[in-house]
């Protein structure tokens, strides 16, 4: 590779309070960057991103107002960042050298960077034969909110009745597997008749529901949860949560993991849960949590995760779409029923 490359990167063109980002808000444009490690400065590598991990969260980040989920704004011009593998092609740090592989939980969304080598979190070795996309799914930042969500906050016990919503996406897939593995009844809901039954035939989902077609959620969480819920994953939040909350058992604990069907509303629009109340009575612990607070945690979820991958406990389906220019497209999958498994941009070849 020459020394000079032309390399797209996603910005941010203007904020998008309300619906689905689009193309007036977020642009490709493109720049030169000298990639050799004579050019880039010390302490620093040049990356070729090979996958991007595209997140729900990243839309919360486009909106302009600092509500929900209180992570920081884009600024206008400012280039979208992501977790994400990349090659290291040159390197002015002697813990990397040309080749290595490695995981960066805030790279620029772009073709080539050059990034400083402490916001590189870990180097990949190809000798645990786990493929590049399970960093990006159940050894990343889904599989480590499935981790967090299920068994540091939900702690099920063997028996526990376990519900999970956006059951057949990138977290649900992933938590539906951690639930089983400790011995719990768990039932999904997703957007779809095929995806009810994948949850079942591949993720090990006792059993699941279609929240499209089983739209009375109160009359559906009766038949599939005769007994009571005792941990509920909340992804979805709204008209789902308030129903789950008329189901729960005694001590029962929900891990609020996100609220997708509210990302796109601004907060005024956004449903209420009128029943909370029942959480007195039942003495239910609800907790939201942000990965960032368990990065210390990081270390034991990727050992018990790894250990999982390799004794074929845990598995997870990814959806990858080519090139960078696809970016738009694929953040706007998750707010469709478009997708199974973990949405992830492949920027070049490994
Ligand atoms: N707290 C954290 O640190 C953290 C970290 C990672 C993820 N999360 C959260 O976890 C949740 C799942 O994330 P993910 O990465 O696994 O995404 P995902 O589930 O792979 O993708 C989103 C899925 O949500 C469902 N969905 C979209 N709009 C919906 C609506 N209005 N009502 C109900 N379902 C809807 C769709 O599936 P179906 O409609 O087909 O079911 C879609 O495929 C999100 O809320 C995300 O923000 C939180």
């Amino acid at each position: 590779m020459g020394s000079v490359v032309e390399s797209r990167e996603w910005y941010l063109a203007s904020y998008s309070p309300e619906g689905v980002p689009n193309s007036d808000n977020l642009k490709l444009r493109s720049l030169s960057l000298s990639l050799d490690s004579h050019s880039i400065p010390e302490g620093h590598v040049s990356l070729e991103i090979v996958l991007i991990s595209v997140d729900p969260y990243l839309r919360t980040r486009l909106t302009g107002t600092l509500d929900g989920l209180y992570i920081a704004q884009y600024e206008v011009n400012e280039v979208i960042t992501a977790f994400a593998v990349g090659k290291v092609i040159g390197s002015r740090e002697s813990k990397y050298s040309e080749g290595d592989v490695v995981l960066v939980p805030s790279a620029p969304l772009a073709e080539y960077c050059i990034i400083p080598s402490s916001t590189i979190a870990r180097k990949i070795h190809a000798a645990t034969g786990i493929s590049l996309p399970h960093y990006l799914s159940a050894l990343g930042v889904p599989g480590f909110a499935a981790w967090v969500g299920i068994v540091v906050l939900g702690d099920p016990k063997p028996g526990s009745n376990v519900f999970i919503s956006a059951a057949s996406g990138a977290v649900g897939t992933i938590a539906g597997q951690l639930a089983k593995i400790r011995g719990c009844r768990v039932i999904g809901s997703t957007g779809s008749d095929q995806k009810v039954k994948l949850i079942k035939e591949e993720f090990g989902y006792d059993d699941g529901f279609n929240y499209n077609k089983e739209s009375d959620f109160d009359a559906a969480l009766s038949k599939y949860f005769p007994d009571g819920i005792d941990v509920y994953l909340d992804n979805v939040g709204g008209k789902m949560l308030e129903s789950v909350l008329n189901h729960v058992n005694k001590h029962a604990r929900i891990s609020l993991c996100g609220m997708i069907s509210q990302y796109n509303k601004v907060w005024t629009e956004r449903e209420g849960v009128r029943n909370l109340l029942n959480m007195v009575g039942k003495e239910v612990r609800m907790e939201g949590f942000m990965l960032e607070s368990y990065w210390h945690r990081f270390g034991d979820f990727a050992k018990e995760m790894e250990g999982y991958i390799k004794e074929g406990k845990v598995t997870s389906k990814n959806k990858i779409n080519v090139g960078i220019e696809s970016f738009l497209d694929s953040l706007a999958s998750l707010f469709s029923s478009s997708n199974i498994g973990k949405v992830v941009v492949q920027v070049n070849e490994a």
